[in-house]
């Protein structure tokens, strides 16, 4: 990625695999994020910020796997302005074809007083001293503010002014609690660009949040004030309400092009799968009316509506579904698809698996097609979860081997379950409320597991009796929330294994936990 970008062209900076994990429920596994880090590099973003390096054993291997794997887009690890993060940081980099350190301070006066407890001359001391050590071993380092739109825009440049002189080379000015108004927030950037000593060297960037909704907006308006880089992840998932979302903030300038006459690299034809792999992974359903990749995001109701798309598409459509990677061809495959097209299809939906992978995910589509006629999209993504994206790089703790559910209208519902355990097969039987309970029952008492269940939900992958559906549940314990995943022809067969694909999950964050405890950071 060259750093001498034209000056109409917008830097996409994605960080799904930092900040869009910090969304509840939205942990992914080292495995998870590097499929995701390569549909990203495939999408055409410029940096992938891949991880929290010092956060957690999981987070530095995540970053330092996914330098392994991506060639062109520069990756970044998330550091604090402190010696030991950035050195971390820095280890975790080191593979990567273009590293770079994000170095970051509070600088509001709510946060020095409250949560730093620094003063305003300690706050820029630490931010300079972090940025003159991360310099002496890395030549591209960004520097974020956080709670910049918060701030005093006076010291704001006075920190600016001296991270700038130290080595910083993209200057990010996050709105970290989704408080700005557009206008406001565009005032905020063309202000610092242009009283901010050194400002005409670096890249200025927006990282905006939405709370209030306007996180793609503020993104706008900062790049129509001089910005060249916006933060932002699929599906605008993130801390809280999330983060500038992706595809919208990108669809925008493209569309709006005659307006803005701004660009980027992004292969807008890769946004659909980007965006059903994220989904997928992390267990967080699209909304139905968002705007791109929605259900409903290119579904016309109105007769009017639709009499005047079948006259003429711009009547009602700014942007075809084609542009942002959706067919409309949905049927694909069947019990006489090949390994080629459904390696293809793979390809074409955002999974670029290995060799073992693929062959394991055709063998479950063999499965699948044999009991239903007409396998969809999601259906695929649905088995590509099932399948492959819920091993974390050990064998599962917990395995499914046997589920027998008796249930009618005049009787109590019961199941019996019999599960490998950490190589031991174990069975039990229990009653329930119903079928679903009965079930999980059984598997609370096999696994002896203390969680709770926060959150079930279930949904039909594709139309028709014959439908795969698929289980998202959320489950807590001792500090973790992890969401599984569990797709089938039978519903209840989905709902264990979702629940188990959970229990899985909260035992391999345990199991950091431990490893970090014993061993340290
Ligand atoms: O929202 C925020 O301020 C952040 C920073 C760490 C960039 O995520
Ligand atoms: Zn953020």
């Amino acid at each position: 990625m060259s750093e001498q970008m034209a000056d109409n062209i917008v830097r996409i900076f994605d960080t799904t695999l930092r900040d869009g994990e910090q969304s509840p429920g939205a942990s992914m596994t080292v495995e998870q994020k590097v499929v995701i880090a390569r549909q990203l590099e495939k999408l055409g973003v410029d940096v992938i910020e891949a991880g929290f390096a010092a956060s957690s054993e999981g987070d530095f291997e995540s970053v330092a796997r996914v330098c392994k794997e991506v060639k062109r887009p520069r990756v970044l690890s998330l550091a604090r302005s402190q010696e030991g993060d950035i050195t971390r940081a820095l280890k975790a980099v080191e593979h990567a074809k273009n590293p770079g350190i994000h170095v970051f301070i509070a600088t509001s006066d709510i946060h020095l007083k409250h949560k730093l407890r620094m003063s305003r001359e300690q706050v820029l001391e630490a931010a300079v001293k972090a940025v003159s050590f991360a310099k002496k071993h890395m030549d591209y380092i960004e520097f974020s503010a956080e709670d910049a739109s918060r701030s005093d825009p006076d010291f704001l440049i006075q920190v600016f002014k001296e991270v700038i002189r130290a080595g910083a080379k993209t200057i990010n000015v996050p709105d970290t609690t989704g408080y700005a108004i557009p206008s406001e927030f565009g005032a905020l950037m063309a202000n610092l660009i242009e009283r901010t000593a050194g400002g005409d060297r670096v890249t200025w960037s927006a990282h905006c949040h939405n709370d209030l909704g306007l996180a793609v907006a503020n993104s706008l308006a900062a790049v129509h004030n001089g910005a060249r880089q916006i933060e932002c992840t699929i599906n605008g998932i993130g801390e809280r309400a999330g983060n500038t979302s992706l595809e919208e903030v990108v669809m925008a300038l493209r569309t709006r092009k005659n307006y803005l006459d701004l660009d980027t690299g992004i292969t807008t034809e890769q946004i659909y799968p980007t965006s059903r792999l994220v989904s997928q992974v992390t267990g967080i359903p699209v909304a139905i009316n968002k705007p791109i990749v929605g259900d409903n995001a290119f579904a016309h109701e109105a007769g009017i509506h639709q009499d005047g798309v079948l006259k003429h598409k711009q009547t009602y459509e700014i942007m075809t579904p084609e542009s942002v990677g959706i067919t409309g061809n949905r049927l694909v495959m069947g019990k006489h698809s090949g390994r080629h097209a459904f390696d293809e299809r793979l390809k074409h939906l955002g999974f670029n698996l290995s060799k073992d992978d693929m062959n394991r995910a055709f063998l479950r589509f063999k499965e699948l097609a044999d009991k239903k006629k007409n396998v969809y999209d999601e259906d695929i993504e649905a088995i590509v979860g099932e399948e492959i994206l819920r091993v974390p790089g050990q064998p599962d703790r917990y395995e499914l081997l046997y589920l027998n559910v008796n249930s009618s209208s005049d009787g109590i519902p019961a199941a019996t379950i019999k599960m490998r355990v950490n190589g031991q097969e174990k069975m039990d039987y229990a009653s329930g409320d119903g079928a679903v309970d009965a079930c999980y029952k059984v598997i609370t008492k096999i696994t002896a597991s203390q969680s709770q269940l926060v959150r079930y939900t279930v949904s039909a992958i594709t139309g028709g009796t014959d439908a795969q559906g698929e289980v998202s549940c959320i489950i807590e314990d001792s500090g973790f929330r992890v969401s599984g995943q569990g797709a089938h022809t039978d519903i209840i067969m989905a709902s264990a294994l979702a629940y188990i694909n959970a229990l899985n999950k909260l035992e391999g964050r345990k199991h950091y936990r431990q490893l970090v405890e014993r061993e340290g950071p």
